[in-house]
């Protein structure tokens, strides 16, 4: 690719493509790419490097992973269909994600416990986050601080934007304090999970007690909270002076009372909507996990600002309906009605697309990035997620389509519904 395209001076955003040619040329430099981005060589990549527990952890799914397995073969009944001779030359990949200005429709998805894939956990995802203009949403599991999170990934001012992922307390005071460390860390919009009031049942997790919180591993973010350390000191625990049992019980405590398995309805939502709205003087409040048209139709109703659709990337009901058919029916009942957002089962630009084509306005990335965490860090998450980024904007390019506003139903061919479910897991 031409380093002199003309492209590079008509857009609003750096010219990802380029990151091909860098690839390209390193050979001349006596570098070498970092590693293959290909899913499949990824996540294997990422299985090389792990412990035998960050493996499982990273790469489990509820049950048989037939949820995971249906997300990915939903992707492969929508075609894109290339147009041609369209000026491309003037294109760019930039968006707005709720009044932000963003380098493209992709964020980081919330994920939880990053300790366990990287020493430094959640601050280099934050950092390159950041660093790339795109949003970042930090999970309640995560495992640092929410402030320092928040540093990590500076300022969202120009460019870009921080979500705090919430997982709900049975405890109003402690959501709140959660939520006022969100606002006062600059994170500027809050998703409700609502699809995990536990874990599912994860054979191979079950199998080898993989749970990080119950061995006093990641429960920072819980841990730096001033009620969780009052609920502690309550129980005897002085957060600051801990053996090393009692660290055990204290994080054990923070999980459970995130993960609590107590089921929350829909009376609580204007509660919770009211809350982060006074908190935040007025920020956006999604809800995420919708799978059916008429939760999807009750949140637009209750209030929340937009509605991921997610199935927890297959982690958490098995059997259940691929998210991006879910979306297609929820974009048809409620897409003129509110802002909706998509993830579960992304591997690819082409992925991203097909989500936009069916009606996402964006799309959320997981497992690609905690890959790349495992593999190499914050160099590994910049070399995918810049990859990606390259991918996306090479795929506009021959594909042409100029802006992210061409893509839409036109863009894509889509087929009927004929599962043959996998034997086995997907490899993709
Ligand atoms: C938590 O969100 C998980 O899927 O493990």
């Amino acid at each position: 690719m031409d380093p002199k395209s003309p492209n590079k001076d008509r857009r609003s955003t750096p010219q990802y493509a380029m990151y091909q040619r860098d690839n390209f040329w390193a050979v001349n430099e006596g570098l070498v790419p970092p590693f293959n981005t290909e899913p499949g060589k990824l996540e294997e990549l990422a299985k090389e490097k792990l412990t035998e527990s960050g493996w499982y952890y990273a790469s489990s799914n509820a049950g048989l992973s037939h949820t995971h397995t249906a997300n990915r073969q939903a992707f492969y009944r929508h075609r894109i269909i290339p147009r041609m001779l369209v000026d491309t030359n003037a294109r760019d990949t930039a968006t707005t994600f709720f009044g932000h200005k963003v380098a493209a429709p992709i964020g980081f998805a919330p994920i939880g416990i990053n300790k366990i894939y990287h020493p430094l956990g959640e601050l280099p995802v934050a950092k390159v986050a950041g660093e790339l203009g795109l949003p970042y949403c930090l999970s309640t599991a995560g495992s640092q601080p929410i402030e320092d999170v928040g540093k990590a990934y500076g300022s969202s001012s120009s460019s870009g934007c921080k979500v705090f992922q919430l997982y709900m307390p049975h405890d109003d005071e402690m959501t709140v304090s959660l939520l006022k460390r969100a606002v006062e860390g600059g994170f500027e919009a809050c998703f409700l999970t609502v699809d995990t009031w536990q874990l599912a049942w994860r054979h191979d997790d079950v199998n080898t007690s993989n749970y990080a919180f119950y061995k006093g591993i990641g429960a920072d973010l819980g841990l730096s909270d001033p009620v969780f350390q009052k609920r502690l000191r309550e129980r005897g625990i002085d957060v600051n002076n801990m053996t090393q049992e009692e660290k055990v019980n204290a994080s054990a405590m923070w999980i459970d009372s995130i993960w609590h398995g107590r089921a929350w309805s829909w009376e609580k939502m204007p509660w919770l909507i009211r809350t982060w709205k006074e908190l935040s003087g007025g920020k956006p409040i999604c809800i995420k996990g919708i799978q059916d048209v008429r939760d999807a139709e009750k949140a637009v109703k209750t209030g929340f600002d937009g509605i991921v659709v997610s199935n927890h990337a297959g982690r958490q009901v098995d059997g259940a309906v691929a998210s991006l058919d879910a979306l297609e029916r929820i974009v048809n009942a409620v897409g003129d009605k509110t802002y909706i957002m998509f993830d579960s089962g992304v591997r690819s630009a082409s992925d991203v697309f097909k989500a936009l084509a069916i009606g996402a306005k964006f799309v959320f990335i997981g497992r690609l990035w905690v890959w790349g965490l495992s593999i190499m860090g914050e160099h590994g998450v910049r070399h995918v997620m810049k990859s990606l980024l390259a991918e996306f904007d090479i795929l506009l390019n021959v594909g042409g389509f100029k802006t992210v506003k061409k893509i839409d139903r036109s863009a894509i061919e889509s087929y009927e519904k004929n599962y043959q479910l996998l034997p086995e897991k997907s490899k993709l």
